[in-house]
């Protein structure tokens, strides 16, 4: 079964708690984490967390797009995350980051952005249960989608199975997406603009019937 994770950035932040009961059948709730530096925006941060937490008990999956982010695993394992991923591109010692998380009892994750190869990560897929490729640059909800992505998203899902992670794509998946990219081994899909468009739980009914 394929596992939806709602990005919680494209939710209508003024009115969340409403927005968080819209999301039945999610397996994840998607917390984009930014320092205005290893992206050119910010959030969601402590007191949004929080906030989503007190409101839901979906599971949360941190992508935290800051630099070194090894300083604050403990602080996120301290507000409720289940998964967090980690990007290569923002630490100089990402094995040492993913053995903490998972000595902290959560779900390590890496983060590929579009421009970072299968290559760059080989040596620490072992150590992931997750692996989310980026299809936008990072930043921002409702970009275009980076075709290019493809190769990578291929190489991966042919690794996913012997490798035990779980491959995830993040940045412009829609519902026709999530079809063409099934296909290729991803299980895990985060959804922004496209589910809050809509009804969400109506969309993650629709998505999960038709991608066995
Ligand atoms: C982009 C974020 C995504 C984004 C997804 O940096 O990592 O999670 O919110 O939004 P859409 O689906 O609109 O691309
Ligand atoms: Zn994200």
């Amino acid at each position: 079964m394929i596992k939806i994770h709602p990005s919680i950035l494209c939710a209508d932040l003024g009115n969340l708690a409403n927005d968080l009961k819209r999301l039945e059948g999610a397996d994840y709730l998607h917390i984009d984490v930014m320092d205005g530096d290893f992206v050119p925006n910010f959030g969601l941060g402590t007191n949004m967390i929080e906030h989503v937490r007190k409101h839901s008990d979906i599971p949360l999956d941190v992508h935290l797009m800051i630099r070194n982010p090894s300083r604050h695993i403990r602080h996120f394992r301290d507000i409720g995350a289940k998964i967090v991923t980690v990007h290569p591109e923002a630490d100089t010692h990402i094995s040492g980051t993913l053995q903490l998380i998972r000595e902290l009892g959560m779900t390590p994750g890496i983060a590929l952005n579009p421009g970072t190869s299968v290559e760059t990560v080989k040596e620490v897929l072992p150590l992931c249960d997750h692996v989310l490729v980026m299809t936008v640059n990072p930043g921002f909800a409702g970009q275009k989608f980076l075709d290019f992505t493809l190769l990578k998203l291929a190489e991966l899902g042919k690794l996913a199975e012997e490798k035990k992670f779980d491959l995830c794509v993040d940045g412009n998946i829609d519902f026709d997406r999530v079809k063409l990219l099934r296909p290729l081994g991803i299980k895990s899909f985060v959804i922004g603009t496209a589910l809050f468009k809509h009804d969400p739980a109506e969309m993650i009914r629709k998505i999960k019937k038709e991608n066995k």
